[in-house]
Formats: structure tokens, C-alpha cells, sequence
């Protein structure tokens, strides 16, 4: 059976973004796969947190988890931290990653552009995200655009290590999830809603009220032409809506545009078609206790290990390290 892994990270509130970027793929995989989906706390460390953020995220995300549809039973949903392998296939990935390369990721150098404080595992990262694919023998990874070239690393250094030590990782393939991969911000239609834009009336949160996402979409930034066509380079506040009523109702976002004439009834029909995708999930969400997601979160890292502890058995053997 193919495998399928994915991570997200557990800062700030899961957003619309992540959801149809993401979420909705995961839950859809884990029907045709054996996947395995990982709440990356390690990589929200590499920017500051307060102490107790952390601890907050992680819970606050396997709740979200949980409630849009994960099945910690048919699939694997643990946190990375509880799997001490991780790091410690990160050190040998890291050794098996040029400089050059981890030089070269967009995202790290937007990130210690936009932070005070760079730290040397902003720059290794990627290396971290290469162990947590490679630890679990991984097919396919089913991440947003925007981790394409983490993905590319990942393949490249895997790759490295089989033709150095022979071959032990198997080289994982990447999957753009089909349509409305990226939900741009609604005020700012031309970036990807993220939760690092702080831009918080362009941005849906998962746990926002009806009346809160009804009014974030009704301001939601469009353009003066007036002609319903989903067109994203010259027209990326309609196409951004096009494309999230798109995904909530699996049509294509050129169909939609058919019908209609007006900016004003395609926001108030995406606005709807959102909160009540999102209705159901926030009743599963008040539903779950912390009790119930700390068992499934344990359960998750047991099965993890027993994955992840022979794939790191084989790479010490590979490596040669004396045992
Ligand atoms: N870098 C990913 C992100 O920011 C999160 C991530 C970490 C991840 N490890 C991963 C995604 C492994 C897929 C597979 O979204």
C-alpha cells in the first residue's frame, strides 16, 4: 500500500488555507493509503515561541485534526517531538545536505528577512523535514506548492545517502493536491493566506463565527471590472474566491464563473458554502476533550515508532556506525 506522510505545524490557528491546502487532501488519503500525519512542533520551534505556546499548538492542532476528519485509528496522527528518530535522522540528513543547497530555500530567506532573530535551525530545517519523510519510508507527500522545494531537497539528499551508503531511503514523490492548493489572503489577493502575513481580515480561521467569516468575505478584495472570470494572474481576488467555493463545493472554478454576473452574490455564496463546511467541524471540535486527543496522540506515536525505529536502524547500519 502506498505511503502517504504529512506535517503541519502547530502555531497560531488553523486557517482556510491549511484547510483546502491541505486538510482536505489528508483526510481524503487516508481512505486509498496508509498515511501517517505529524504535528511538526520541532519546526515551529526554529521561530521563537513563549514557553507553554508550544505545548497549546499541538493540543489546539490535534483537536482541528480530529475534527475535520483525520481517523486516528485508520491512519497515524502523532507529534513529531514524541519520536525521539526524528532528530536524529535529522543530524545524518544534515549531513548529507550541502550548504549551498539549505542557502538556496525561498522560504528561509523570507523568514529571516521577516524575523529578528535567525536562528541556525531556520537554516536546517528543511534537513529536519527530509528526516521526518525519509523516517517512514514515504511514496508520496501531499503538501501545498509552497513545499516544493523542500520537497526537491528531500529527494536530492535521500538520493545522496543511497548512492554514498547504498540503498536504504526511499525516494518520495510530491503531490500538489488537485485544486484551490493555494487560498490566497482575501485582503491581499496576490499572497498565500498564511498564518506569518498577519493579515487577520484576510484570513479565515477555522474556528471563526458564521457572522466573522460572513463579514471577511463580503470585504474580501476584488477588482473594478467587474466580470466574473477566473483568470489568477490579472484577476486574483475573484479567482481566489472562484477557487475556494471551488473547492468547497468540488467544481471547477471555470464552471463557476459561468453563472455568475456579480462580484456581490459570488461573495455571499462562497462566504456560505464555507461556513457550512465549517459548521460540522467546529461541532466535532467543542465535542473533543483533551483527555481523548492525549490517547489518540499516545497511540499515534507508538504506531510511529514502530515504523520509524527499523528505517533508523537501517540508516546506522548503512552509515557504519559502531554498535
Ligand atoms: N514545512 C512544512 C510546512 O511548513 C511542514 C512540514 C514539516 C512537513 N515536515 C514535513 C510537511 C514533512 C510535509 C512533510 O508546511
Amino acid at each position: 500500500m502506498t505511503r502517504v506522510f504529512s506535517g503541519i505545524q502547530p502555531s497560531g490557528t488553523i486557517h482556510l488555507g491549511n484547510y483546502v491546502g491541505a486538510l482536505m487532501n489528508w483526510v481524503k488519503m487516508q481512505d486509498e493509503a496508509d498515511a501517517i500525519y505529524c504535528i511538526v512542533d520541532l519546526h515551529a520551534l526554529t521561530l521563537p515561541q513563549e514557553p507553554g505556546e508550544i505545548a497549546q499548538g499541538t493540543i489546539d492542532a490535534a483537536r482541528v485534526l480530529l475534527a475535520v476528519g483525520i481517523d486516528p485509528e485508520g491512519s497515524t496522527l502523532f507529534v513529531q517531538s514524541h519520536v525521539r528518530e526524528h532528530n536524529e535522522l535529522n543530524w545524518i540528513m544534515q549531513t548529507v545536505t550541502a550548504y549551498g543547497e539549505l542557502g538556496r530555500m525561498t522560504q528561509f530567506k523570507d523568514k529571516s528577512e521577516r524575523n529578528v532573530f535567525t536562528s541556525a535551525s531556520l537554516f536546517t530545517y528543511p534537513a529536519l523535514q527530509a528526516a521526518d519523510i525519509l523516517l517512514y519510508d514515504t511514496d508520496v507527500v501531499p503538501v501545498g506548492d509552497d513545499q516544493r522545494q523542500h520537497l526537491e531537497l528531500t529527494r536530492d539528499v535521500a538520493a545522496r545517502f543511497n548512492s554514498r551508503y547504498g540503498d536504504t531511503l526511499v525516494v518520495p514523490e510530491h503531490r500538489i493536491p488537485p485544486s484551490g492548493a493555494r487560498v490566497m489572503d482575501l485582503q491581499n489577493p496576490e499572497n498565500k493566506m498564511s498564518k506569518s502575513l498577519d493579515s487577520p481580515a484576510g484570513t479565515v480561521n477555522i474556528d471563526d463565527t458564521p457572522a466573522q467569516i460572513a463579514k471577511k468575505f463580503k470585504r474580501a478584495v476584488t477588482d473594478n471590472d467587474n466580470e466574473v472570470r477566473y483568470d489568477p494572474a490579472s484577476k486574483p481576488g475573484v479567482s481566489n474566491l472562484l477557487s475556494i467555493l471551488g473547492a468547497m463545493t468540488d467544481t471547477e472554478p471555470e464552471t463557476l464563473a459561468e453563472s455568475y454576473t456579480q462580484y456581490g452574490q459570488l461573495k455571499v455564496d462562497t462566504a456560505e458554502a464555507v461556513i457550512e463546511k465549517i459548521r460540522p467541524i467546529q461541532e466535532r471540535w467543542e465535542a473533543l476533550d483533551e483527555a481523548t486527543i492525549k490517547a489518540h496522540l499516545e497511540n499515534g506515536a507508538n504506531k510511529a515508532r514502530a515504523v520509524a525505529q527499523p528505517v533508523m536502524q537501517r540508516v546506522r547500519d548503512a552509515v557504519g556506525l559502531y554498535q
